[in-house]
């Protein structure tokens, strides 16, 4: 094979298309800088070699700069799109993080180690889109795909473009957490990984690995009927940062869904696509990379994580359909669905986080296929019964381009889970199984007693196949970056 010099150094530039022109360009900042070292080669190549660059298209140009060998020019579309009320999201942003993706990944393949990125007039979606479209799970794999370091180019706001790199390094988190296998990422050691990434933050992290019998003593019932057909031994992950100077300031409490497998237990699932609830974790993955995330960037905000780990499994010993268990809170639940695990779950967890007097309770969870099929991947499904808080997520996913929508919480649906043989409650809708998020929704509602609450069902963000261009296929980590700009704003509106 043919000797590459090495390290290879590539650069990814942006263009707009011209307003009011059918073919014309318009160079970024650093682009016209680059042109004009050139003595404008580069629009002289852009021109020769084809039709005008269409947002999300991309061209590489070898050999025309001693220091870079290879030049990714990528389409930003037209300028100042800015926020898009149809969308939901701020459309300059979302072209910045495909274009600059798309870019890095031609870059990728040609085995270029290391990039620098035009901030196309925003350095934090430009690194965002470097970071995350770059990222690849091949840790199982012998053969790797060349690692890629990045560097903003030909701009002075480096501070943003850090700030990009960490709330994208958090969604790769997730990510990770989300893709690798049950066998691997056990709840143990989801915890320990987690206690390993907050390591470097320990001056304002504590963390507790609750294990089993603290989770009998805490009386968290329904946790323990879900754990009990598995060989793994459930933890209960505590996370406390004290990132506010004023430790006084009540905290945010995230909760996040921990089943590091779902088989359905007793309801076993059907075969096909089984091995995709690896990632029925994915709750607990995003809010923990979050809070990693807001320790990284040293977030003046104290933050609570709860993660009850566990796996769902079928056994001698496990949950059977209509077995009654008890709740922390006293309640008593009829499991008629094992497969309906992560309210039970969540149930415990909401009881144990409101003893931390929080400001809000945010709770994440790839809760049902019904989210899949009511809104796809498009947007995280957001039932809550404040609207301050909605404002506060619906505000901060504007900003991200990963979306939230906001669901119904009503007493239609309580009806569905209140209406019970044996116990309090029942784990599924007694009447129909239309609406089953918004059921799920209606059964967490039962175990929540503060003010500003939101659950975020995120099965349908939960993976994806082309539908976001700056992710690869595979488990997206979807909505950490959300969470951290939520979490970022309640910093200053304290
Ligand atoms: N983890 C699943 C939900 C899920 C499905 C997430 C597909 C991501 C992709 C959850 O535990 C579950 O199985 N829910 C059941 C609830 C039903 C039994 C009421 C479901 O959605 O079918
Ligand atoms: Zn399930
Ligand atoms: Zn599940």
């Amino acid at each position: 094979s043919v000797h590459l010099p090495e390290p290879r150094v590539g650069l990814v530039l942006g263009v707009f298309e011209k307003e009011g022109e059918e073919d014309g360009l318009h160079l970024t900042e650093a682009a016209a800088g680059f042109d004009q070292t050139l003595s404008g080669k580069l629009s002289e190549l852009l021109k020769i070699s084809g039709p005008a660059l269409k947002q999300g298209k991309s061209r590489v140009f070898y050999g025309i700069h001693k220091d870079f060998p290879c030049v990714a020019v990528v389409g930003l579309g037209k300028n100042n799109e800015g926020v898009c009320g149809k969308e939901n999201w701020d459309t300059s942003k979302e072209n910045i993080r495909q274009a600059v993706s798309a870019g890095c990944r031609l870059l990728q393949d040609l085995e270029v180690n290391h990039v620098e990125v035009d901030a196309c007039g925003d350095a934090q979606s430009a690194a965002e889109g470097a970071a995350l479209g770059l990222f690849h799970y091949d840790q199982l794999k012998s053969k790797k795909k060349t690692k890629v370091t990045t560097q903003l180019h030909g701009s002075a706001d480096s501070a943003s473009w850090e700030k990009g790199v960490a709330y994208a390094e958090g969604q790769n988190l997730a990510r990770l957490l989300m893709e690798a296998p049950a066998n691997h990422i056990t709840p143990t050691a989801f915890a320990n990984t987690i206690e390993e990434k907050l390591g470097p933050h320990a001056e304002r992290v504590t963390i507790n690995k609750r294990s089993q019998s603290w989770i009998e003593e805490q009386q968290m019932g329904a946790f323990l009927s879900v754990s009990r057909g598995s060989e793994e031994p459930p933890v209960f992950l505590e996370l406390h940062y004290n990132g506010s100077p004023d430790s006084k300031q009540a905290p945010l409490l995230l909760v996040g869904k921990g089943i590091t497998f779902d088989s359905g237990g007793i309801s076993l699932k059907p075969s096909p696509s089984m091995d995709a609830m690896r990632a029925d974790m994915g709750g607990a993955a995003t809010v923990c990379a979050s809070i990693v995330t807001a320790a990284a960037l040293k977030l003046p905000v104290n933050i609570i994580g709860l993660a009850p780990l566990c796996e769902n499994m079928p056994s001698g010993k496990a949950t059977k359909p209509g077995d009654v268990v008890r709740a922390k809170n006293g309640k008593t639940i009829q499991v008629d669905n094992t497969d309906a695990e992560g309210r039970l779950v969540l149930a415990d967890a909401l009881c144990y986080g409101h003893t931390f007097n929080p400001r809000a309770i945010v709770n994440v969870a790839t809760l049902t296929g019904a989210m899949d099929v009511a809104l796809g991947s498009a947007a995280t499904g957001v039932f809550t019964n404040s609207d301050w808080l909605w404002e506060q997520l619906h505000k901060a996913s504007v900003v991200t381009g990963d979306r939230v929508w906001r669901m119904p919480l009503f007493q239609h649906y309580t009806r569905q889970v209140t209406d019970c043989q044996l116990a309090d409650l029942n784990n599924i809708g007694k009447y129909s199984r239309s609406g089953g998020a918004c059921t799920a929704a209606a059964f967490l509602r039962e175990f929540v007693t503060a003010p500003h609450w939101a659950h975020l069902d995120i099965a349908g963000v939960m993976s994806n196949k082309d539908e976001v261009p700056y992710l690869r296929k595979g488990m997206s980590g979807r909505p950490t970056r959300t969470l951290v700009e939520f979490a970022a704003g309640l910093a200053h509106d304290s």
